[in-house]
C-alpha cells in the first residue's frame, strides 16, 4: 500500500510538470544559450547520452505524447566505485537489479541499476545509487573519464557486467563537460514561472 500511495503521489502534475527551460525550448517558447545548445548537441551527440536518456518525445500507441522522460527504463552497470561518506560506508554492497528476491535473477545483471531520469536532476545531489557523486559536474567527468588510466578512479564496487562499450573514455573537453551540465540544468521545472504571464505549455510535437 505503501508502494502504492507513492506510486499515486508520483502521477500527480507535482511530479509531471514538465515545465522545464527544455520544454519550453521544444515547444519553441524560448531558445537555449550557446552552453545549453552545446551540451544538447553532445547529449544527443559525441557524448552518448541519449542511448541510455532518451532526451526526445514520444509518440504512444494512443496518439498521445509523453515528452522526453531521459530514461529507456533498462539497466547498466557503470562502475560506480564504492562510497565511503561516513553515512553510508558500513552498508553492504548494493547489487540492484542483481539483488532482487522476489524474481529470479541471473548473475548477469549484478551490479546494474535502473537508468535514471535526468528530470530536476540539478535538485537531487548526490548522484548515482550510493551518492558517490557530489556534483553534476563530478558525474559527468565519470562518464567522461572512468576509463582514463591517468584518472585513477577507483575500482567499481561491483565488478562484473560494467557497461565498458557506450561510457568510459567519451574523449570530452573541460569546456564539453561544462556544458553538459548547462544543459542538464535546463531539465529543472518551474521555468514557467520565470515566462512573462505564466505561459501555459502547449502540447509539444516529438522530433525524430
Ligand atoms: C549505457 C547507459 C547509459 C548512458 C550511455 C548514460 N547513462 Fe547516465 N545513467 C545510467 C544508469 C544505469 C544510471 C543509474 C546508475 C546508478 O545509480 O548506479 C545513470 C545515472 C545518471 C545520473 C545520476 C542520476 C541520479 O539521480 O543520481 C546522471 C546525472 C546521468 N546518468 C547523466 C548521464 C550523462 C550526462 C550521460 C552522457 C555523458 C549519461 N548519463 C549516459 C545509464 C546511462
Amino acid at each position: 500500500m505503501v508502494a502504492e500511495a507513492i506510486g499515486s503521489f508520483e502521477q500527480t502534475p507535482r511530479l509531471t510538470a514538465f515545465t522545464s527551460k527544455y520544454d519550453y525550448y521544444l515547444a519553441g517558447l524560448t531558445t537555449l544559450n550557446d552552453w545549453e545548445a552545446e551540451g544538447l548537441s553532445l547529449f544527443e551527440g559525441k557524448a552518448g547520452c541519449m542511448a541510455c536518456h532518451p532526451s526526445t518525445a514520444q509518440v504512444n500507441a494512443d496518439g498521445t505524447i509523453t515528452p522526453p522522460l531521459f530514461t529507456d527504463f533498462t539497466y547498466d552497470n557503470l562502475g560506480v566505485p564504492k562510497n565511503f561518506n561516513e553515512l553510508v560506508v558500513n552498508c553492504p554492497t548494493d547489487k540492484g537489479l542483481g539483488d532482487r528476491t522476489d524474481i529470479k535473477i541471473p548473475k548477469s545483471e549484478d551490479g546494474k541499476f535502473k537508468v535514471s531520469s535526468l528530470r530536476n536532476i540539478e535538485m537531487t545531489a548526490p548522484y548515482a545509487h550510493n551518492g558517490y557523486f557530489v556534483t553534476l559536474g563530478d558525474i559527468v567527468h565519470f562518464y567522461n573519464t572512468r576509463d582514463v588510466a591517468s584518472e585513477d578512479w577507483p575500482l567499481p564496487e561491483v565488478a562484473a557486467n560494467v557497461n565498458v562499450t557506450e561510457l568510459g573514455d567519451l574523449g570530452l573537453t573541460a569546456e564539453e563537460e561544462a556544458a553538459l551540465v548547462a544543459f542538464l540544468q535546463t531539465l529543472t521545472d518551474g521555468f514557467g514561472d520565470m515566462m512573462p504571464n505564466n505561459f501555459v505549455l502547449p502540447p509539444i510535437t516529438p522530433l525524430n
